[in-house]
């Protein structure tokens, strides 16, 4: 019986300097599609993937993103008395249990390796997510339900997957591909950032990871690698070495990499169109300023 996956870490204590001056006094978790901090979409789907504990791997200058999950009596009374049902239900969804949500504090930006590394203790001997929140993906069932099913089936550690342009390979941890399943691919070699002509495949790894408890202690072992920093990449990798099988799987979803502007722009169009209450206004917007752009204005 494989163990269930309770317990998910997200890597939160970056700087974000790409997204300067914002990030300068907020947290870039706390930056928002449409209204809704990129953070809740991490949470939420955890939840649907049925984590019940949420381990933040934060840092200074993050108190931003720590304030966030508390409860807010004040804006509780002020809707209430103003019979806003439900912008209090939106509030509501915010909350978390208490005990459900830790906080671990990285002292010094390591590399994503070291990030997690630093969660060991509040994750102990049990397998665990990995959610980048970075990464946001649009999909019908949420990418870390739809792996913990694969999971299911597989055991092991499983990476979520998607085909990149081969000249992007340089900005993602790439699989080297053992046995292509379709869906899920069994993987016998992990490459951080490679170069174009040194990518064993155009199959990268993308922010969701569940991951055995081994992976723990290769990181506790890991020495720097890509960038001189220590890298969860390295430390899956050396999981397939000690036997223990790593399955990229490939997921239904738009990914959108919003730690990039360009990224974060087009999720903001993205979610923006699939809200029901700005759907109308924003596409017939987006329509023009397309109608526009094409007659060369
Ligand atoms: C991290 C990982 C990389 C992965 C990527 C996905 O890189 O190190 O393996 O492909 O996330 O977004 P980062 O984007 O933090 O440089």
């Amino acid at each position: 019986m494989k163990r269930k996956v309770t317990k998910a870490v997200f890597p939160v204590a970056g700087l974000g300097t790409r997204f300067l001056p914002a990030t300068k006094s907020i947290p870039k978790e706390i930056m928002t599609l449409v209204d809704r901090p990129l953070i809740q979409y991490a949470i939420d789907e955890a939840r649907a993937a049925g984590i019940e504990e949420f381990i933040f791997v934060t840092a200074r200058g993050k108190s931003a993103l720590e304030d966030y999950f508390d409860e807010s009596p004040e804006l509780e009374t002020s809707l209430k008395k103003s019979g806003k049902t439900t912008l209090l239900e939106t509030l509501r969804q915010t909350y978390m249990d208490s005990g459900a949500i830790a906080y671990v504090r990285q002292n010094r930006a390591m590399g994503l390796g070291h990030a997690v590394w630093c969660a060991r203790r509040l994750v102990g001997a049990e397998p665990f997510a990995v959610i980048l929140t970075d990464d946001v993906i649009a999909a019908e069932k949420p990418c870390l339900q739809q792996m913990m099913e694969a999971y299911e089936e597989t055991g092991g550690n499983v990476v979520a997957a998607m085909e990149v342009a081969p000249e992007r390979t340089s900005s993602y941890g790439v699989l080297d591909i053992a046995e292509d399943m379709g869906a899920i691919v069994r993987v016998k070699g992990m490459v951080e950032k490679p170069k174009m002509e040194d990518a064993p495949s155009n199959l990268a790894v993308i922010g969701r990871y569940i991951l055995l408890p081994s992976v723990m202690q290769n990181l506790h072992r890991a020495k720097a690698g890509a960038g001189g920093e220590i890298q969860l990449t390295d430390a899956i990798a050396e999981e397939i070495t000690a036997g223990n099988p790593v399955f990229g799987f490939r997921f239904h979803g738009q990914r959108f990499d919003c730690g990039s502007k360009a990224g974060f722009l087009q999720a903001t169009v993205a979610y923006g169109l699939a809200r029901g209450d700005l759907h109308d206004e924003f596409a017939q917007y987006l329509g023009d300023t397309v109608a526009m752009l094409k007659a060369g204005h």
